[in-house]
């Protein structure tokens, strides 16, 4: 175990009332999220992971190794053997209104999913919902936007090119998409065990909800603005610059800042240097759409937001998130409504979750599994009135 767990907290009245932040309460075995250098999954830094198969990632967080050239062929002959969701899910999701965000889809879905076909085996359910999620998202995007009907998977291909194909959007290229879609994932995956997400499906996972109860649970954690949500709130920022060129983005980002108005994209609880999540989305960019406007924007952005922000002392991250160019790519490679950019995120961040729940539930403390949450609040301000 790391000094980091040795370390004690002494909690007095003003650690109260601020989100845990900080707090230590227990222990992470898929990733870990250092300030400076960003996160690790399994001890691996992020940039030597960003351009693996994604099904080697998983495999990783799974069973805490990069898996062997054998291992990974028979974890993509499981997944692809789970392959093919419940009709009935599907037509349950048809029924959805489509003025419903489409988190608000995505969580109806694992509720709908966790109703047919969960087992009540952590294990066996984190392998499935893996194995079904591209599925289940790519009928969200479909439906919703009224692309069509679900496109049925070909489990042959990879689980991102299978996804793109499931997604079908009318008149993409597959190629790009495919690319920034299969790093997207892997950056996604995992963050720690303290992210708001992560937390609650922990949290309901240990009254010993079943998995897609915690999963849901955590999705509906994962759709706040403050959270997953931003990556959505991010393309709308970099819109609403309108200019790639220096000084106009520094006058727009003064004034926002002026207005009260938040730079969206920058700063991060926990970093405290440029996220490599985004230093590794803005290379993907140069290659996918080096000459996109919005992608310009965002790199322009990239200096002169963080050159801006530093003039702030209260500011302590100034620096690019996860989120900062993400949309921008997503847009430039053919998903063009940000709306559905949170679906993506939950998409790949399902994955991590589930790999957490399955390590406190069937791993931790010799198998028993971590206690049910219970942490202390103080009474306060509760006199007869
Ligand atoms: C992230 O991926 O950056 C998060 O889930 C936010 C966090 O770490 O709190």
């Amino acid at each position: 175990m790391s000094d980091e767990a040795d370390v004690l907290f002494s909690i007095t009245t003003k650690h109260l009332n601020t989100g845990l932040r900080g707090f230590p309460v227990g222990t992470c075995r898929t990733s870990r999220v250092d300030p400076q250098a960003g996160v690790s999954y399994v001890g691996y830094p992020i940039q030597r992971l960003a351009d693996l198969d994604p099904e080697a990632v998983a495999y990783l967080l799974l069973e805490r190794e990069l898996p062997a050239d054998d291992q990974l062929a028979s974890f993509k002959a499981d997944l692809k053997a789970r392959a093919g969701i419940d009709p009935k899910v599907l037509e349950l999701l048809r029924g959805l209104p489509r003025e419903g965000h489409p988190m608000e889809w995505l969580v109806s879905g694992l509720v709908f999913l966790g109703m047919a076909s969960k087992t009540g085996d952590y294990v066996e359910d984190a392998r499935n919902l893996i194995a079904w999620a591209p599925e289940l998202v790519a009928a969200i995007f479909r439906l919703r936007h009224g692309w069509g009907d679900p496109i049925p998977p070909k489990p042959d291909l990879g689980l991102i090119e299978n996804f793109v194909h499931m997604l079908g959007v009318p008149g993409v290229d597959p190629g790009p998409l495919t690319r920034l879609l299969r790093t997207f994932y892997v950056l996604h995956m995992d963050h720690g065990g303290g992210n708001l997400s992560t937390f609650t499906g922990k949290a309901v996972a240990s009254g010993a909800a079943d998995m897609y109860t915690a999963l849901t649970a955590a999705m509906c954690g994962l759709s706040g603005p403050l959270h997953g949500r931003a990556n959505q709130d991010c393309l709308d920022f970099v819109r609403k610059v309108g200019s790639s060129e220096p000084a106009e983005v520094e006058a727009f980002v003064r004034k926002t800042l002026a207005d009260g108005g938040k730079i969206y994209g920058f700063g991060h609880a926990v970093l405290r240097a440029e996220d490599p999540r985004a230093t590794i989305q803005y290379g993907v960019g140069e290659q996918v759409c080096p000459d996109d406007p919005l992608f310009r924007t965002a790199l322009t952005l990239r200096t002169v937001a963080v050159k801006v922000l530093k003039e702030f002392p209260k500011v302590s991250n100034p620096y690019p998130n996860v989120d900062a160019v993400s949309g921008s790519l997503l847009h430039a490679c053919g998903l063009a409504d940000s709306n559905y950019y949170t679906v993506l995120f939950g998409l790949s961040r399902i994955t991590g979750i589930a790999a957490q729940i399955v390590d406190e539930r069937v791993r931790a403390r010799n198998g028993r599994g971590v206690p049910i949450y219970r942490p202390k609040y103080i009474a306060q301000d509760q006199d007869p009135r």
